[in-house]
């Protein structure tokens, strides 16, 4: 009976779609189609459209051709888009600082202790927080830890010293490399290559899969395995556009949304395990992993962040993160 209802769903649906014109999703991110978050973009598309037979059509631009990560909060705000996916370091133009929590060094262990947090309550809230920017969160999406690059090899804190190094637009990965004695350049996504390429920044950090698929290992000689923090996204959509929709249609994308969330953490890890080995046979860059006792000192420099930034974020926030992961921040 339930399947016979659904299937009904779907033919009611189809035929409005063929009465009307489709809904039009915009979906503009930043990264290449072969990252986890750019299949996933991918595979909520064809969710989506299937589900709403048709009612929704949604169009990918991947790789900032629509929009660059400056414009792109805006352009969601303003209604030119209506699907977004940014790093979870990119909300502070939004007036909300409290996302930055997930850019302090060394918070998680593994994905296992992130996903305690994202799908956890602290999540939930984080995703309510937006809605007075007249944002709806719709997801947490992975990528993953970051490693170092630059031109020169990287094994203790102190190798960074004196280097202009590419961040994302948030203050604590500005303190973060503060705190390693280099100089934190805020820059786009999309001019990150040129930049490393022109020697305007010496050097960046990110998760492989980004690494690899902006060609940045071309143009750095050394990329260190540092698992120093984490990258993953918020999936957003206009709030107005949201409740706009009819409520079959909200539901059918909120299915597509859930699945093509699984699938997009389940291939995270797997995305970026490869894209280091694919960085590793160009023969272009030095790929060097550091050991147990190099990451305790990186991890021993980069722990005063956490108490610096606590004003920002939130001391009960952080508070809240620790309990969930079970943090330890003594020395191992
Ligand atoms: C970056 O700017 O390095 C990343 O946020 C890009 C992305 O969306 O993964």
């Amino acid at each position: 009976m339930k399947t016979l209802l659904a299937a009904l769903g779907l033919l009611v649906l189809a035929a409005c779609a063929q009465a009307a014109d489709p809904i039009i999703i915009k979906f503009s991110h930043v990264v290449a189609m072969g990252t986890p978050k750019g299949k996933a973009a991918q595979r909520f598309k064809e969710l989506a459209e299937q589900y709403t037979g048709g009612a929704v059509r949604v169009e990918v631009y991947p790789d900032s051709t629509l929009y660059k990560d400056k414009e792109e909060l805006e352009a969601l705000q303003l209604g030119a888009v209506q699907m977004i996916a940014p790093s979870l370091a990119k909300f502070s133009p939004l007036g909300i600082r409290s996302f930055e929590v997930f850019d302090l060094p060394f918070l998680f262990d593994d994905e296992g202790k992130l996903h305690r947090v994202t799908n956890g309550p602290v999540g939930e809230e984080l995703l309510e927080s937006l809605e007075s920017r007249g944002i709806k969160g719709l997801a947490f999406w992975d990528n993953g830890f970051k490693s170092f690059s630059a031109n020169r090899p990287i094994h203790r804190p102190e190798d960074l010293r004196g280097l202009r190094m590419r961040i994302q637009s948030s203050q604590t990965l500005y303190e973060q490399m503060r705190a390693l004695g280099a100089q934190p350049e805020v820059m786009g996504f999309s001019e990150v290559y040129q930049a490393l390429k022109a020697g305007v920044v010496d050097g960046t950090e990110n998760p492989h899969s980004n690494l690899y698929t902006q060609h940045m290992h071309e143009v750095q000689s050394h990329v260190t395995i540092s698992r120093h923090g984490y990258l993953g996204y918020a999936v957003l959509t206009n709030l107005r556009f949201w409740e706009s929709l009819p409520g079959d249609v909200r539901e059918a994308l909120a299915r597509a949304m859930k699945e093509a969330t699984l699938y997009e953490n389940s291939i995270a890890r797997e995305e970026n395990a490869r894209a280091i080995e694919r960085v590793r046979a160009s023969g272009s860059t030095e790929v060097y992993e550091l050991s147990a006792a190099e990451r305790e000192a990186f991890r021993q420099a980069l722990l005063p962040v956490h108490r610096k930034m606590a004003a920002r974020i939130g001391p009960d926030l952080i508070e809240a993160v620790y309990e969930a992961t079970g943090f330890d921040p003594s020395p191992r």
